[in-house]
């Protein structure tokens, strides 16, 4: 099969963590006879020094003629970097905003696992991750507070800022039914996510949600408020399966969700539209801190291509490869320096890489 693949290896440690996902592609094509093209494109801050803005239209024409996006990430130090001394809409997230728009990819899958190799790293009490935990965030991700209109303004002397948050019923359902379709794959149980003891959007959005729930009778749907499930992620996060919800409070559960597993290293995502086209993404960011050091890890990018195998190509044998490698490379006992433990060898971000390419052969 021919896989045109656009990539976006970004800022900070995105080159070297593309790389390595890269390796791993390149591995599993080479074993099941498969043709991988890459395309790069700039983004964010590597695409501002470039050429001035976050994301060119040139960028977005390439990677809309591919057949999936990988991204490493995007955005520097934004105390330090001058990146940040630009308007808002020229700086690096607004491009990664504006290709989910583009694109239409309305809805984000964040996976967030205990895995039992890293159980060490949870930072939960033994008695509330012991039975280990499996969820998936379903985030809305081109609607809401994010894409409404803002402004800043002065009015009589007096700085005043609004954000609006808006929602119609077609873009909730659209999420919605993606989340029931993938709970069905799951455990069938969604939890939505939303604020409607206070905000009209959220009345909508749960109206809506019963509403696409009636063609779904084998999935259990119950709601949540937001605040509500902040603290039931800390308190028993075993009781998920599916979280809907949209996108500012995806944005923040999901951060969450990804802390207490103990390794946001680990976490892939996926951002999907109408069709099998997806952008895939690790759920970290661009870790300016150690960019360019070899000691990042690249597990949750190489999984991120695992999902892309999976999602965008339906190759589920050799995304099924990959994900075994990993796992078994953890079996071994190797581990880069944010998963490390006692007993473990600690390995670099390229050693990392080369060593579920082994285990992918
Ligand atoms: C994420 C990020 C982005 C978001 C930022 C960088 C705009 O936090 O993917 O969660 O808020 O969506
Ligand atoms: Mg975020």
């Amino acid at each position: 099969m021919k896989l045109n693949i656009t990539c976006i290896p970004g800022d900070g440690i995105g080159p070297e963590i593309i790389a390595e996902a890269k390796k791993a592609l390149d591995a599993v094509a080479e074993k099941y006879g498969h043709d991988v093209q890459y395309t790069d494109i700039l983004m964010g801050g590597a695409s501002i020094d470039v050429h001035g803005v976050p994301l060119t239209d040139e960028a977005v024409e390439t990677a809309k003629s591919a057949d999936a996006v990988l991204m490493g990430s995007i955005g520097g130090d934004t105390t330090t970097s001058p990146w940040y001394k630009l308007p808002p809409n020229l700086r690096p997230e607004a491009g990664l905003l504006a290709i989910r728009k583009a694109l239409n990819l309305f809805a984000n899958l964040r996976p967030a696992v205990l895995y039992g190799e890293l159980a060490q790293a949870c930072p939960l009490k033994q008695e509330i991750s012991g039975n280990g935990f499996d969820m998936l965030i379903m985030r809305e991700l081109t609607g809401g507070l994010y894409f409404g209109e803002r402004k800043t303004v002065e009015e009589n002397g007096v700085r005043k800022a609004l954000d609006t948050l808006t929602y119609d019923e077609n873009e909730i359902r659209r999420i919605a039914v993606k989340g029931f379709d993938i709970a069905r794959k799951r455990r069938k149980k969604v939890t939505s996510v939303d604020k409607a003891n206070v905000l009209d959007s959220s009345r909508l959005w749960r109206a809506v949600v019963e509403e696409v729930a009636k063609d779904y009778p084998d999935v259990m749907l119950e709601h949540m408020l937001v605040d509500n499930c902040a603290m039931q992620l800390v308190k028993d996060p075993a009781q998920f399966d599916v979280i809907l919800t949209e996108n500012m409070f995806g944005d923040i559960l999901s951060d969450e969700a990804s802390m207490v597993t103990g390794s946001i290293g680990m976490l892939a995502s996926a951002s999907l539209n109408d069709t099998k086209f997806g952008l895939y993404e690790p759920s970290h960011g661009s870790a300016p801190d150690i960019a360019g050091k070899d000691l990042a890890n690249p597990i949750a990018t190489i999984l991120s291509a695992s999902m892309m195998l999976r999602y965008s190509f339906d190759l589920d044998r050799e995304a099924d490869a990959i994900d075994g490698a990993v796992k078994q490379v953890l079996q071994d006992g190797y581990r880069t320096g944010d998963i490390m433990s006692e007993g473990c060898e600690k390995v670099g971000c390229k050693r990392m890489g080369d060593l579920i390419v082994e285990r992918i052969k």
